[in-house]
């Protein structure tokens, strides 16, 4: 998988020290606070379970699976819910969990969701933030690093379901995705 990657943009160490900041900033904004944190599947479970061991405090945990990429760099402009959480979140703390906010679209569509089930506070906490990429407003509460305008992979993030496992985030070659 290496030898796919142009360059490397954020190592193994310093995710783990973004995770650690991350962790500690969510623990005392929530104080005594339970909230219900959603992990967005696929590519923030790398990034949602470190960030978590490091947030010392009582939490619930969800998953949903929206998409909105299909198998291709660019964003279709349609979300869509693949699969839902099981909580009810009326009148819960919510802590939305991304990969990475990018045209804003997903973000937009989970946060109008929550909102229109009743969740008393939303808030979001991304890995990564790529604000050049924003087609509609959305804006991360928890952010670990902003990334340029590059199509990025690895710890979670993926280009057609493969890199997730990647330890490190990279940009990934042109010639892999114009190839195909
Ligand atoms: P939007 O555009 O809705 O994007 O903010 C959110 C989702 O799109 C995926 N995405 C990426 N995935 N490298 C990836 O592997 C990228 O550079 C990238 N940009 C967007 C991702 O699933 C994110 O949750
Ligand atoms: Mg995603």
């Amino acid at each position: 998988m290496d030898n796919d990657i142009l360059k490397v943009l954020y190592s193994k160490s310093e995710i783990q020290e973004a995770c650690e900041r991350l962790g500690k900033e969510i623990k005392d904004f929530y104080g005594d606070k339970v909230p219900v944190v959603i992990g967005v599947l696929k590519g923030s479970i790398f990034f949602m379970t470190d960030v978590i061991r490091d947030a010392d405090m009582y939490m619930e945990l969800d998953f949903m699976d929206v998409s909105s990429y299909h198998g291709t760099t660019e964003s279709s402009g349609n979300v869509e819910l693949v699969t839902d959480i099981s909580t009810d979140i009326a009148g819960r703390d919510v802590l939305i969990m991304e990969d990475i906010v990018d045209t804003g679209r997903t973000l937009q569509f989970l946060i109008d969701t929550l909102n229109d089930r009743g969740a008393k506070s939303i808030k979001v906490c991304t890995l990564l933030d790529k604000p050049a990429g924003r087609v509609v407003e959305a804006k991360s509460d928890f952010t670990g690093f902003e990334v340029p305008n590059e199509f990025v992979v690895g710890y979670g993030l993926d280009y057609d379901e493969k890199y997730r496992n990647l330890p490190y985030i990279g940009v990934l070659k042109p010639e892999i995705y114009t190839n195909n």
